[in-house]
């Protein structure tokens, strides 16, 4: 495969500039979802936001207002692309019209990068509108790696692939989330984007330890991390996009980018959404939990990893695990 094309880094984002490429990746800093209901805002205002991350499908069929206001959008700001569609899980043929979609539109707003989620969205041609999960064994790892380089292929640049939030576990997993989402990007040879509320999400639905999640993935790969707020049901965590970041959230943010040495990060506020500078508000308090100005850029995956044990372990033996949350065993 040809090495990714690397497009013009922002020039004034402040202290976020970093000049660590991750599979050729340039990080722009912070960033914010673009979602309709700020159009307006930001065409007007023009607010000293560092990126913005679209949801493809929003745009790939669009030639109307969608379209129009993301090219004039795109103009000012760095654009990445994120997916929900792709399906990677799937048993379903791989859609080549779709991707094909992908690329162009790549292409057109010179999106820094393409991303989508470890999931599956339906089989039989039927499309669930769901991030549905995988179990998790040597097959279905085998089947989604195998997947991930034909369109890595196809779009002439590394896939960059979310851990999901999740609501159930399957009987035919072998092995925990953290362990296939390693092994998978490093066998497809793929970015990462960690959501790490997902992961706070998952750790209290399925009583695992957030932090030994973050210890076991590979943080070399993180090319970018999600942050948003969920709703707590008592009994379990729903991840619902509407609401701000808890506290336990943010810090396992903080580990995840010492560990990484500093990557791209987009709020996420899809339900409820406030105006845009609360939503903005939101992601820049992202500065104060990246510990220094200037991460350490040389140092990355076990190497950085070790360095914050200390402070990972204390932290950890501060997280709650709920005892008793029944997940479902999907046969
Ligand atoms: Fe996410």
């Amino acid at each position: 495969m040809e090495p990714p094309p690397v497009f013009s880094a922002p020039t004034s984002i402040g202290c976020m500039v970093m000049k660590e490429k991750r599979l050729g990746y340039p990080n722009p800093g912070l960033g914010v979802g673009l979602r309709t209901v700020h159009y307006s805002h930001i065409l007007s205002q023009r607010p000293s936001v560092d990126w913005f991350e679209i949801i493809s499908e929003n745009y790939i069929d669009s030639q109307g207002r969608p379209r129009y206001v993301l090219d004039q959008i795109a103009e000012h700001y760095p654009i990445v692309m994120h997916g929900v569609s792709l399906s990677i899980g799937s048993i379903d043929p791989l859609n080549f019209d779709y991707l094909q979609k992908l690329k162009s539109l790549a292409s057109s707003v010179q999106a820094l990068w393409v991303s989508d989620h470890l999931c599956w969205t339906g089989v039989a041609g039927r499309n669930t509108h769901d991030l549905l999960p995988l179990p998790y064994n040597d097959e279905s790892l085998k089947h989604v790696v195998d997947r991930i380089r034909i369109v890595q292929d196809f779009l002439e640049r590394p896939l960059v692939l979310e851990n999901p939030s999740s609501y159930v576990t399957f009987t035919d997993s072998t092995m925990d989330e953290a362990e296939f989402v390693a092994r998978m990007a490093e066998e497809a040879d793929c970015g990462l984007l960690l959501d790490v509320n997902n992961v706070y999400v998952s750790s209290v639905n399925h009583d695992f330890d957030p932090v030994e999640y973050l210890n076991a993935i590979p943080h070399k790969r993180v090319v970018q991390y999600h942050l948003a707020g969920h709703t707590d049901m008592g009994t379990h965590r729903i991840d619902t996009h509407d609401d701000h970041v808890i506290d336990p959230v943010w810090e396992l943010y903080r580990l995840a980018q010492h560990a990484s040495g500093g990557a791209a990060t987009l709020l996420e506020w899809d339900a409820n959404i406030p105006a845009f500078e609360v939503v903005h508000a939101e992601v820049l308090k992202a500065k104060q939990y990246l510990g220094r100005e200037h991460p350490v850029v040389d140092s990355f995956g076990i190497q950085a990893s070790a360095s914050v044990q200390p402070e990972i372990q204390k932290i950890s033996a501060s997280f709650p695990h709920p005892v008793h949350f029944v997940t479902a065993e999907v046969e």
